[in-house]
C-alpha cells in the first residue's frame, strides 16, 4: 500500500507562503491584481474560475472576472487583453482554456504581456523554460506537480520519469521542468503520447510516472514497477448511472489497483487539482513584485 501525496495539505502550505508575500507587498502599498477572462459557459471553466476567484480573495489578491459570450470575436478578446495589459492595477491575466473553436488560442496567449502571463503560456515564457532561464513564469499544473514531488521529499536527481501526454498545458512543460540541469530535476524523461508504440514498456521502467493524457483509468497496476511514484493529472468525466447527475470524474490512473503497488500516489481528487490554483496565486504574487519563494 502506498503513501498518499496530499495535494490539499501541500497547496495549503503554498497558500500560506503566498499570503505572507501578499502581506509584504501590502506593506509596500501594493495590492496584487489578477484578471480572469472566461469566454462562454463551459461548465468546468465556470467552476474552475469560481474556485480561483474565491481563493484569490482569501489571500488578499484583488480579482476581476470578465465573462464574455461564446460569440466574442478574436479581435474583441485581443482588445480586452490589450486594455488589461496596460492597466497598472492588473499584475496577472488568466484566459481560461478551452476557448471557442473560432478563436486561435496561440494568438490570445501571445497577446498577454509576458510579465503578466501568470499561466506561463506566452511563447516567451515557454521559450524561457526550454532554455533553462528561471526568470519566466512556469505553467501552473506542471509546476504544481513539481512542488508535490519536491515537498514530498521524492528524489529526482537521475530519476527515470515517464510522462504520459504531450499537451502544451501539462505534458510538454512537465518534461521540460524535470529535465533541467538543476536541483530537484536532472531527470531522464520519456514523453509518451498517442503515437507511442508500447507505452507499458516505458512506464514499467520509470521511478516516477506522471499521467496527463486524458484517458480514464489508463494506467494499470501491471504497467508500473513496484515502488514507483505515480502522479495522476487526469480529470475525465465518465457516465455513472448511480450518480445523481449521471456522471462522475475519474483520473488517468486505476487508483485502487495502482495504489497497492506504488510507493507514493496522488489521490484524485485531492492530489494535483489544488496545486494548480496554489501555483497560479504564487505566480500572481511574483508578478506583483514579491520575490518568488525559494
Ligand atoms: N484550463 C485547464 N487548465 C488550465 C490552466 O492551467 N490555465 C488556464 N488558463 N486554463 C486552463
Amino acid at each position: 500500500m502506498s503513501q498518499l501525496i496530499d495535494g490539499r495539505a501541500i497547496s495549503a502550505q503554498i497558500h500560506s507562503e503566498t499570503a505572507a508575500r501578499v502581506a509584504e507587498l501590502a506593506r509596500r502599498g501594493i495590492v496584487p491584481g489578477l484578471a480572469f477572462v472566461r469566454v462562454g459557459e463551459d461548465p468546468a471553466s465556470v467552476v474552475y474560475v469560481g474556485m480561483k476567484e474565491k481563493k484569490s480573495r482569501e489571500l488578499g489578491i484583488r480579482s476581476v472576472t470578465h465573462v464574455l459570450p461564446s460569440s466574442t470575436t478574436q479581435a474583441e478578446l485581443v482588445a480586452l487583453l490589450k486594455a488589461l495589459n496596460s492597466d497598472p492595477t492588473v499584475h496577472g491575466i488568466l484566459v481560461q482554456a478551452p476557448l471557442p473553436s473560432h478563436i486561435d488560442s496561440s494568438v490570445i496567449y501571445g497577446t498577454v504581456l509576458p510579465g503578466k502571463d501568470v499561466d506561463g503560456f506566452h511563447p516567451i515564457n515557454v521559450g524561457r523554460l526550454m532554455l533553462g532561464d528561471t526568470g519566466g513564469f512556469l505553467p501552473c499544473t506542471p509546476a504544481g506537480v513539481h512542488q508535490l514531488l519536491i515537498r514530498s521529499g521524492i528524489p529526482m536527481d537521475g530519476a527515470e520519469v515517464t510522462v504520459l501526454g504531450r499537451g502544451n498545458i501539462v505534458g510538454k512543460p512537465m518534461a521540460a521542468i524535470l529535465l533541467q540541469k538543476a536541483r530537484h530535476a536532472n531527470c531522464t524523461v520519456t514523453l509518451c503520447h498517442s503515437g507511442t508504440r508500447d507505452i507499458a514498456r516505458h512506464t514499467q521502467r520509470a521511478d516516477i510516472v506522471i499521467a496527463a493524457m486524458g484517458v480514464p483509468r489508463f494506467l494499470k497496476a501491471e504497467m508500473i514497477r513496484p515502488g514507483a511514484v505515480v502522479i495522476d493529472v487526469g480529470v475525465n468525466r465518465i457516465p455513472d448511472p448511480t450518480a445523481p447527475n449521471g456522471s462522475r470524474l475519474v483520473g488517468d490512473v486505476d487508483f485502487e489497483a495502482v495504489r497497492e503497488k506504488a510507493a507514493w500516489i496522488t489521490p484524485n481528487p485531492g492530489g494535483v487539482g489544488p496545486m494548480t490554483i496554489a501555483l497560479l496565486l504564487s505566480n500572481t504574487a511574483t508578478a506583483a513584485g514579491a520575490p518568488a519563494a525559494g
